[in-house]
């Protein structure tokens, strides 16, 4: 039987890394279409199906872009000088696609709580992460443009009330050759359980 110990998978998981600076081509439609689906597939406790995805190319960058440093100034922000809002239009001009992650938060299921329904929504957005790096494509997960204000949240159709809004997915080719990540040797961080300790 052939070794899946150094399969192409198991490879992709292992060097995928979140590239930042993006452009074009931006994933064709029927990859994009892949990378969605590969988000159905994250576990999901009672099926609740709470991810929900807005898909941002093109013009509407540009108009998000606008709005959301309008309300991060807005908001008293002072991190948001001139020359971060000028990196900040300068890196979402590369950026071919922005998807605007969130999940819908079932009030009424008792079996489910919300934290779970929270993590089924991460684990589908490590599933888009890694299938566009299997696609050949840098991702990026941002939680700046004013995620955490409801005016930019309301603008996106996630109101805080039903929404838990998680911020935004960049999608596109990488800028420049991808390094490697400098990853930790899991052993730190698992351990082996055997049985209740002593007192
Ligand atoms: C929920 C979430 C939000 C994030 N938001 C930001 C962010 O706003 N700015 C940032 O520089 N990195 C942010 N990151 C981290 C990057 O997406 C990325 O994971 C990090 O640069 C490490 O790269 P790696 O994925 O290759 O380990 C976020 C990550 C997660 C999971």
């Amino acid at each position: 039987m052939t070794s899946t110990l150094n399969s192409a998978p198991i490879h992709a998981l292992h060097t995928r890394r979140s590239m930042k600076f993006l452009r074009a081509p931006a994933p064709r439609p029927e990859e994009l279409e892949q990378m969605l689906q590969a988000a159905m597939a994250a576990p999901d406790h009672g099926a609740l199906r709470p991810w929900r995805f807005k898909i941002i190319r093109g013009e509407a960058i540009g108009r998000l872009a606008d709005l959301a440093l309008d309300e991060v100034k807005r908001s008293g922000d002072k991190r948001m000088t001139p020359e971060k809002e000028k990196s900040v239009r300068e890196w979402l001009a590369g950026v071919p696609v922005l998807i605007a992650l969130a999940q819908k938060i079932n009030h009424d299921n008792r079996k489910v709580p919300e934290q779970e329904q929270l993590l089924a929504t991460g684990a589908s957005v490590m599933n888009i992460l890694n299938a566009a790096h299997m696609l050949g494509y840098g991702a990026f997960w941002s939680t700046g443009l004013g995620t955490y204000l409801e005016p930019v949240q309301e603008a996106l159709g996630f109101d805080a009330l039903d929404y838990r809004f998680l911020g935004f997915l960049a999608i596109g080719t990488p800028a420049c050759a991808v390094p490697p990540a400098n990853r930790p040797d899991f052993h730190e961080f698992v351990s082996e359980w055997t049985g209740p300790t002593a007192a």
